[in-house]
């Protein structure tokens, strides 16, 4: 026995020593250790088979070599993990030539969708509700039954896109059609804002575009002043410009308010002094407004004995180029990165 635990040894160092990776290190062990027939728990089952001093004896030694193939086991496996890592440590180097990656670009909202956003958060935060209306509208909705007739000299600054052979349609001018669409839906009282694009045959320049946006303001409750409405128009302007602003009010006209007024503010592009997104004259104008006529109120099917009300009509991509400095409105609708990455 003693013989062939020799034996055994031998070829256990002989076969760790060919091994070259962690599994088949396994293997020999299990050769030799495995519980119910590895080569060296068989010689201890064995043991039991001896008697007296040569039990003694042998037992001792097979102890012996059994704890030194474990110690050789163990000291193999080490080594050959560590080699593992190095391997790994040797083929993925980080190399430090490669050039970067570009960024990737990442969306954002548009400054016309920031601004109109802020817009109706803060109507709604004053307990307005947020309308919309459609873009090609009727000659009724968008003229007629704001007291344009069809003879109105103020069509003709309201000039738009016609669809041809549909002459009772037309591009909206303004988003006041929704002022009638909504006291006819909604009835009394009421409060709501409608944002949206707009059209109108325009020479476009720093100031004017073809397809422009405003907000809509709708205010119909009994007794209502021209106070509640230059309250509300102060509140607007510094909610959405963060900051004290200059306003004026001129006498304005617009067939669907009476009396009308212009709200101009002092442009925050060039502090007033003159560019080319107030025209040179260091005002804008912001907030055309007023008191609803009864005419329009009498459209919207509400009676204008019982019922008053006042509306404002804010340009908001002149309000967004005031709230952001840019100087010509053009680049809103320019698409391009340069002027987009700012925001
Ligand atoms: N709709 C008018 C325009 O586009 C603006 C306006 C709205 C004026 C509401 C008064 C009241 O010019």
């Amino acid at each position: 026995m003693k013989q062939e635990l020799e034996n055994l040894q031998k070829d256990f160092k002989k076969a760790v020593d060919d091994v070259k990776d962690v599994l088949k290190l396994d293997e020999v062990y299990q050769r030799f250790f495995s519980r119910k027939s590895g080569e060296m728990t068989n010689i201890m089952k064995n043991l039991k088979e001896l008697t007296g001093d040569a039990r003694k004896e042998i037992g001792k030694l097979a102890n012996e070599v059994k704890g030194e193939l474990e110690d050789i086991y163990g000291k193999k496996k080490d080594e050959l993990e560590n080699q593992k890592w190095d391997e790994i440590a040797q083929t993925e180097k980080i190399d430090i030539t490669q050039p970067k990656l570009p960024k990737k670009r990442k969306g954002h909202l548009h400054p016309m969708t920031i601004v109109h956003n802020e817009l109706e958060d803060l109507f709604t935060s004053m307990g307005f509700m947020v309308l919309d209306g459609p873009e090609l509208e009727s000659d009724f909705y968008n003229f007629e039954g704001l007291n344009i007739a069809k003879t109105h000299p103020a069509r003709d600054s309201q000039d738009t896109f016609f669809i041809k052979n549909k002459p009772e349609w037309v591009m909206r001018t303004h988003t006041s059609p929704v002022q009638v669409r909504a006291m006819q839906k909604y009835g009394a009282p009421l409060r709501t804002v409608v944002t949206g694009r707009c059209f109108r045959n325009e020479s476009t320049d720093a100031s004017h575009e073809h397809t422009f946006y405003q907000m809509e303001g709708l205010v119909i409750d009994r007794e209502i002043s021209i106070a509640n409405l230059i309250g509300t128009m102060k509140e607007l302007l510094q909610g959405v410009l963060k900051r004290e602003v200059e306003v004026r009010l001129r006498p304005g006209y617009f067939p669907f308010v009476e009396p009308g007024f212009e709200l101009d503010m002092k442009c925050l592009v060039c502090e007033g002094q003159g560019c080319g997104a107030c025209k040179h004259s260091g005002w804008v104008e912001t907030l055309p407004c007023g008191l609803v006529n009864p005419k329009v109120i009498e459209h919207g099917g509400l009676d204008p004995k019982e019922w008053t009300g006042f509306a404002f009509g804010l340009g908001s991509m002149r309000l967004c180029m005031q709230k952001y400095g840019v100087e010509d409105i053009r680049h809103l609708h320019a698409g391009d990165m340069k002027f987009l990455e700012q925001f």
